[in-house]
C-alpha cells in the first residue's frame, strides 16, 4: 500500500505568533481525533521550520518547507540550503510549485537540480506539475504534465526515485475556488503514474503517492481522495484553519 499523505502549504502567510498558534491548534485537534493511515504534514515559512518541527514532531505530524536552493552553500544570498532544511528537522520540501515558476522563472532544468539536491540531504521532494487554463482548453494538459514530470525526475535512478512524492496542482484550480473534477483529478493521476511506470516500472509507479492540489477543501476532499489514484492532498487556503486541515486528513 502507498503511503497516503495531506500536507499543508501555508504560502507566506502567518506572522511568527499566528504560526506558533496555528501549529498548536492543529497539535490539539489530533490530539483528540487522530486520522489514522495518513501522513500530515505543514509547510510553513522556512523562517518556522525549526518551530513547526519540534511542534509537529511531538505531536504525530510532519513538516516541510515551500522551497529551497539547488546550490550546496555559500554566496547565494538569501537563498536556504536543502542542508540548512534538514538540519530544522524538516523531512520534505516543496519543489517547482506553480507560484514558483511563474513569479520566480523556475524552469524544469532548475528543478530536476532541486530534486537531486534533496535526495542528497535526505528531504522528501513534493515535485508539483500541473498545467495552465489555456492548455488545458487546447487540450494539451497530458502532454505539458507529462514532460514536466519527465524534465524534472526522469534523470534519477529507481532507487533515487522511491523516495519522491508527486504533487498534481492544475494552475487554473489554484487559490480559484474552481477544484478539478474528481473525474478529472483520476484521469491526470492515473496519466501520471503510467509516465512514472514506464520509466521506473510497475511496481515503483504502484508505490509512488500522487497528491492533489488546487482548491481541496473540507467539502470536497472525500470524494477527491475517493478516486484510486489519488492518494492525498497539498492543500493551500483550507490549511491556514487548523480544523479544516485535519478535517481534510480524516477524508480518506
Ligand atoms: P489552494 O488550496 O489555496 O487552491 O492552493 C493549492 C496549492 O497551491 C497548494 O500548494
Amino acid at each position: 500500500m502507498r503511503k497516503k499523505i495531506v500536507a499543508g502549504n501555508w504560502k507566506m502567510n502567518k506572522n511568527f505568533e499566528e504560526a506558533e498558534d496555528l501549529l498548536f491548534d492543529i497539535a490539539d485537534i489530533l490530539k483528540e481525533n487522530r486520522p489514522e493511515d495518513v501522513e500530515i504534514l505543514v509547510c510553513p515559512p522556512a523562517i518556522y521550520l525549526e518551530l513547526a518541527a519540534d511542534i509537529a514532531h511531538e505531536n504525530g505530524f510532519d513538516c516541510g518547507a515551500q522551497n529551497m536552493s539547488e546550490h550546496e552553500s555559500g554566496a547565494y544570498t538569501g537563498e536556504i540550503s536543502a542542508a540548512m532544511v534538514a538540519s530544522t528537522g524538516a523531512k520534505y520540501v516543496i519543489i517547482g510549485h506553480s507560484e514558483r515558476r511563474t513569479y520566480f522563472g523556475e524552469k524544469d532544468s532548475l528543478l530536476a537540480l532541486k530534486v537531486t539536491q534533496a535526495l542528497k540531504h535526505n528531504l522528501t521532494p513534493i515535485y508539483c506539475c500541473g498545467e495552465v487554463l489555456a492548455e488545458r482548453e487546447a487540450e494539451k494538459h497530458f502532454e505539458v504534465v507529462g514532460e514536466q514530470v519527465k524534465n524534472a525526475l526522469f534523470h534519477l535512478t529507481a532507487e533515487e526515485f522511491e523516495k519522491v512524492v508527486v504533487a498534481y496542482e492544475p494552475v487554473w484550480a489554484i487559490g480559484t475556488g474552481r477544484t478539478a473534477s474528481p473525474a478529472q483529478a483520476q484521469e491526470m493521476h492515473a496519466f501520471i503514474r503510467k509516465v512514472l511506470s514506464d520509466k521506473f516500472g510497475v511496481a515503483q509507479a504502484d508505490q509512488t503517492t500522487i497528491l492533489y492540489g488546487g482548491s481541496c477543501n473540507a467539502a470536497n476532499a472525500r470524494e477527491l481522495f475517493a478516486n484510486p489514484d489519488v492518494d492525498g492532498g497539498l492543500i493551500g487556503g483550507a490549511s491556514l484553519k487548523a480544523e479544516d486541515f485535519v478535517k481534510i486528513a480524516g477524508s480518506f
